[in-house]
């Protein structure tokens, strides 16, 4: 079927690449040429952008300790800090986006909203800020807080820090910056202006001392599943990123995003929703399915995947029985709505069904597993029915491997063009004006 063009986001992290398997890249990626590579194929394709996930500590929920996240290189550990590879990428290349997560448990918002407005001028314009609150209480404790503060709370504080942020990017009117030669003027010094934010938990002076960035403010990304996060991500993200179980539940997503964003005065196509999946890709259905069904297996995969899905939780799935169900319904003050997906509660699966269901810990909206073209297809279909906007792509099992990322580039990426799914050429500059056209 032929269809309009959606947008794509790439879904990595500044983690270990792929060690392990057949197709290893042989390497070190700390040095973040690995990762520039795989920016640079993502802009062949014309992806709208990479997001660059992040965390802030190496988890021990999964029995206690970090030996399991240490032994596969897997969850958080270990992990780069996103941004200065997000500079390095932005040096190599000229279209594609890159965003890049930041916490607001992490960063004091001048030092964020300044960071923000530095990458954005290095970019032109490409810099999106992936807006999380953290999830987890060692991430916490590396801030020196005795453990995290409940989800409400993070949300309460994060629309405060958010209003002070605006403030800050808005504190050099977009005409300061003149450059007089014959009167001898840079900026103008009437034309930025102090902020004194004064809220319950951040204060800030302002203003920022770099000048105001080609966007203005980064491009915002958000993910919140919980009511509150819903209507957080709705009132601030340019885009929301979303793990859904199944259409139905990506509808039901999309329909409450919506709602949230008009009733918060949003403008209709200001807020577009992408949804993260992982296909698996072959030359036939036939090696698609051999491929799932062969990462979807063995005791390494189950153990990565429970260590991956506890740190994602911050719930010790060591703890229980593999053969037998969960033994109730489990919430956390991490992630719920991965853990939801994860549960399937009331399915009264085994553990072990669970994680080959969650297809290695990573969760993908819909299962896309065939060929290019099948899986093409597949995800037009899936677009029609909801009327969404794009996908986030990531790799099953999250490996960081080149033939992954060709696989979609020069595999999935062809045949969607080929049904007028995905642009062939960048038109935009400014990575929030390309996610606002349709
Ligand atoms: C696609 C996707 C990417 C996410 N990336 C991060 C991340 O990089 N770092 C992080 O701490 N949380 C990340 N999260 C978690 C979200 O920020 C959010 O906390 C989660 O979706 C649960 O929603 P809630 O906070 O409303 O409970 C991500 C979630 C999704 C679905």
């Amino acid at each position: 079927m032929a269809g309009k063009p959606f947008h794509l986001g790439w879904f990595t992290n500044f983690t270990a690449d792929e060690w392990t398997g057949t197709f290893e890249t042989g390497g070190m990626p700390w040095d973040g040429k690995f990762y520039v590579e795989m920016a640079q194929a993502l802009e062949r394709a014309c992806f709208d952008f990479l997001m660059l996930e992040d965390k802030l500590a190496i988890s021990e929920a999964y029995g206690g300790t970090a030996e399991a996240f240490l032994k596969h290189a897997v969850g958080m550990a270990p992990k780069h800090d996103p941004v200065p590879l997000a500079a390095l990428i932005f040096g190599a290349t000229s279209q594609i986006g890159v965003v890049a997560t930041m916490s607001t448990l992490g960063y004091p918002p001048f030092l964020l909203a300044r960071l923000c407005s530095t990458m954005d001028s290095i970019a032109g314009g490409r810099f999106g800020w992936n807006i999380v609150t953290s999830a987890e209480n060692l991430s916490a404790q590396n801030f020196g807080l005795e453990k995290l503060p409940a989800r409400e709370l993070r949300y309460d504080m994060a629309e405060e820090y958010m209003q002070c942020c605006y403030g800050l990017f808005d504190s050099w009117e977009p005409d300061a910056v003149i450059r007089d030669r014959v009167r001898g003027i840079y900026a103008d010094h009437t034309k930025v202006h102090p902020v004194n934010f004064e809220g319950k938990y951040f204060r800030s002076r302002g203003p920022l001392n770099t000048v105001r960035s080609p966007q203005g403010r980064p491009t915002l990304l958000q993910a919140g599943g919980s009511p509150k996060g819903r209507a957080f991500a709705a009132k601030h993200a340019d885009c929301v990123i979303c793990i859904a179980e199944g259409i139905e539940g990506m509808k039901e997503y999309r329909d409450d995003i919506l709602a949230r964003a008009a009733a918060a005065g949003r403008a209709p196509g200001g807020v577009k929703i992408m949804y993260l999946i992982a296909p698996v890709l072959g030359e036939s259905e036939g090696e698609a399915r051999e491929k799932y069904a062969k990462a979807n297996s063995g005791d390494i995969f189950i153990e990565r995947s429970l260590a991956l899905i506890s740190s994602i939780t911050d719930i010790d799935f060591k703890a229980y029985p593999l053969d037998q169900p969960l033994p109730g319904h489990l919430t956390t003050n991490g992630e719920q709505g991965t853990l939801e997906k994860f549960q399937q509660w009331g399915s009264g699966k085994t553990l072990r069904q669970l994680v080959v269901d969650s297809s290695g810990g990573t969760a993908s909206c819909i299962e896309l597993v065939g060929t290019p073209d099948q899986v093409a297809e597949m995800m037009g279909d899936a677009m029609a029915t909801i009327g969404g906007d794009g996908f986030l792509i990531t790799t099953p099992g999250q490996v960081n491997s080149r033939r992954a990322t060709l696989e979609v580039t020069d595999g999935l990426v062809p045949a969607l063009q080929k049904r007028g799914l995905m642009r062939t050429s960048y038109e935009q500059k400014l990575l929030r004006d390309r996610l606002r056209a349709d």
